[in-house]
């Protein structure tokens, strides 16, 4: 490769890993499997060392990935960075790791063999046995404040026991064991919100949700594995995670001391099929030295510790003919290719279809029916096409052409700039989308009403119910007509539509289906606009100005109340009883009286607004922090001054989201990832 080429393809390299870096650890949505992205990294490694003139220090070789992206948490400097460990696929590499310890020791010392988790990664900090915060990793450098949300994972003691130290930290990550990524996925694909691609994602998106208390319910567990020795010295890393078990902490069980290389393979094959029985997601092997004295002999990288590393398991995968390709039709209109497999066994569970997101992607793989294609799990649940095995194509195979009309109802497909997907414009006449709108409609997080698919299915085919409006005509003798419905179960869905006008305006605006207002977006549109009149005259600005909402769930609001039949049916839906307004929202109240509030940075509202905000529910807005503050209000980019002295005093500091959760009315936002990256708060600080 010349050197011009070489320059190329870094350039190229940064570009991709920087944009599949965002994806992994600010949307929690990979589109790249790790295997494919630790292979682009290592190829980028070796072109920096090959022409270091090309090397940068912001280069993705150079930076752990960042998961900082949302602008409700408080942001603190890590005390010591937070750094990533160095990976290979190949036990070669892990015997030079050995020899290169061996070599640069030039004396006996053991290594400390442990499970790398896949999960996402915390720093706890206790101060006199009590957990005083975590932060998430971030960018290394700060991380985010998720105190509050670790404080309801079951496994983490707010409180230690024996002789714990009076101040440390401690490192670990969060994990979403099997059990509570299915029952998470299986409820998320009953209301049709989009599904964690793997327990990881799972893991780190939970861990962002703004409700501590629906963090408490996703049923997430920790495991700690490294106390930094800046923090508490100890002779070996053994020695400190033993003490941190004694004091109450939860560390792995499946720790190994071993002397030598062969110790080390016999563990990782060991492992290598052992994992599968354990209860959450494990993604290889960490090798680390386990005295600490010669850790700090072999020092740190920019990124990495000299004194460990991370051996992968490759993700496994299977090899199965593609037998048809399905084009299946959404509630939204949205077309999404399916290829039925020839069935195969893939970590445990039979294989007999994957999703094919979209034409491009379709086109990418170049897939045709007929082939051989690998499938890859990888603690996924949905199994991913990876790649076409071209050696094993038929003869005479041809390219699947995507259908141009909507396999359901016949109507011509459409593909609007920048969207990815094809739809069917038949939104009123398309069945599969009517049904889907009132399965949406009644699903148990939109207006809760008691009924399935089958009943959806019925009330359509009998010509009973077109729109959610509909619903709300419905006659006993009318539904005593469905198919195996008698008094009971017709008085039992009647009862089910009467309580549904209780359901506040958030989730009924969830419920009517605004094509990317999932449940979070719904929140806080209802939050912002108060009731659907607002809503309905509002401009694309006034949209714009509505916490995590951007330019396309702008306009998709926007254009839906542009629609006279979504007017009309608002004022049916109205009619009939349900809730179109935030009840309290702009109640005053007296909830702050004697507290005095420090606003920094900027909100979702004006500071004039939030300061008339605090005064409305009976609070002080003052300038500067004392210690009569009763809480430093931070929003983006808050003054680190302010942060440093609030921290000084033991000033609370709560995000905008806290606040808001504080008054009546004013439920907190839930999850969404996140559309947009914000700077880094204390750029200034460290
Ligand atoms: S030690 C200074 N031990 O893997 C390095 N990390 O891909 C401290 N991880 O950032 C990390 N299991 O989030 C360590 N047993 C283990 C681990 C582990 C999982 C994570 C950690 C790290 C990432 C690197």
């Amino acid at each position: 490769m010349g050197r011009s080429e070489a320059q190329q393809r870094i350039e190229e390299l940064k570009a991709v890993l920087r944009e599949n870096s965002r994806r992994y650890y600010v949307d929690n949505a990979p589109t790249m499997s790790d295997y494919a992205f630790d292979q682009l990294m290592h190829e980028l490694e070796a072109l920096e060392a090959a022409y270091p003139e090309y090397a940068t220090p912001d280069s993705p070789t150079q930076r752990v990935g960042s998961d900082l992206g949302r602008r409700e948490f408080v942001q603190y400097p890590h005390r010591y960075p937070m750094l990533s460990l160095g990976n290979t696929y190949n036990l070669a590499e892990i015997e030079a790791f050995a020899d290169r310890a061996v070599k640069t020791l030039d004396t006996t010392f053991t290594y400390s063999c442990e499970l790398k988790f896949d999960g996402t990664a915390i720093c706890l900090t206790y101060r006199n046995g009590r957990l005083f915060r975590a932060l998430t990793r971030g960018d290394g450098v700060v991380g985010d404040d998720v105190t509050e949300n670790v404080r309801h994972i079951a496994n983490i003691p707010q409180q230690l026991k024996g002789d714990y130290p009076e101040d440390f930290e401690i490192r670990g990550e969060i994990l979403m064991p099997y059990a509570s990524f299915d029952r998470l996925n299986e409820e998320r694909a009953r209301d049709e919100e989009p599904l964690f691609a793997n327990p990881r994602n799972a893991a780190s998106g939970s861990l962002k949700l703004l409700d501590p208390e629906e963090v408490g319910r996703r049923g997430l567990m920790c495991t700690l594995y490294h106390i930094p020795s800046q923090s508490l010295s100890f002779e070996t890393h053994s020695q400190a995670l033993d003490a941190a078990a004694r004091w109450g902490l939860p560390v792995s069980d499946e720790r190994r001391i071993c002397h030598d290389i062969k110790e080390i393979e016999a563990y990782i094959n060991h492992w290598d099929t052992a994992r599968r029985n354990l209860p959450y997601a494990t993604d290889g092997i960490v090798i680390k030295i386990n005295e600490m004295a010669y850790q700090n002999i072999l020092g740190y990288t920019a990124k990495f510790p000299r004194w460990a590393v991370a051996y992968k398991f490759k993700a496994e995968e299977a090899l199965t003919p593609v037998l048809s390709i399905d084009y299946q039709v959404g509630r939204t209109g949205a077309v999404t290719p399916v290829a039925n497999l020839e069935p195969v066994l893939l970590s445990g569970t039979m294989v007999k279809r994957a999703t094919l997101n979209n034409a491009d992607q379709m086109a990418l793989l170049d897939i045709r029916i007929g082939d051989s294609v690998y499938v890859e799990k990888g603690g996924e649940i949905i199994p991913k096409i990876t790649r076409v095995d071209l050696t094993k194509r038929p003869a005479g195979t041809q390219r699947p052409v995507f259908p141009s009309v909507c396999p359901d109802c016949g109507t011509p497909l459409v593909k609007e700039e920048g969207e990815a997907k094809y739809f069917c414009p038949n939104t009123d006449g398309c069945p599969t989308q009517v049904k889907g709108r009132l399965v949406h409609f009644m699903g148990r997080k939109a207006m809760n009403i008691i009924a399935g698919d089958a009943t959806a299915d019925q009330l359509y085919n009998r010509g009973l119910v077109r729109t959610p409006a509909d619903l709300y005509d419905l006659t006993k003798d009318q539904l005593m007509t469905l198919d195996g419905w008698k008094d009971k179960a017709a008085k039992r869905f009647l009862d089910s539509l009467r309580d549904s006008r209780n359901v506040t305006f958030d989730h009924v605006l969830f419920a009517i289906g605004i094509r990317y207002v999932g449940e979070t977006t719904a929140k806080e549109i209802a939050l912002h606009f108060g009731n659907v009149d607002a809503l309905m005259e509002a401009s694309l600005e006034d949209l714009l100005s509505v916490p995590d909402v951007g330019d396309v769930i702008a306009r998709s609001v926007h254009d839906y109340f542009r629609d006279e039949r979504h007017r009309e049916e608002i004022r049916r839906l109205k009619a009939a009883g349900l809730r179109f307004a935030m009840e309290g929202r702009t109640a005053a109240s007296d909830v702050l009286a004697g507290k005095s509030i420090v606003i920094s940075g900027n909100f979702s509202i004006s500071r004039d607004e939030m300061k008339a905000l605090i005064e409305a529910n009976g609070g002080k807005n003052s300038s500067s922090v004392s210690s009569k503050t009763a809480y430093l209000l931070a929003g983006t980019k808050p003054g680190p001054e302010k942060i440093r002295k609030a921290e000084e005093l033991g000033i609370p500091v709560i995000g905008e989201d806290a606040f808001r959760a504080m008054l009546p009315g004013n439920a907190p936002a839930a999850d969404l990832p996140a559309d947009e990256e914000e700077p880094n708060l204390f750029s200034g600080l460290v």
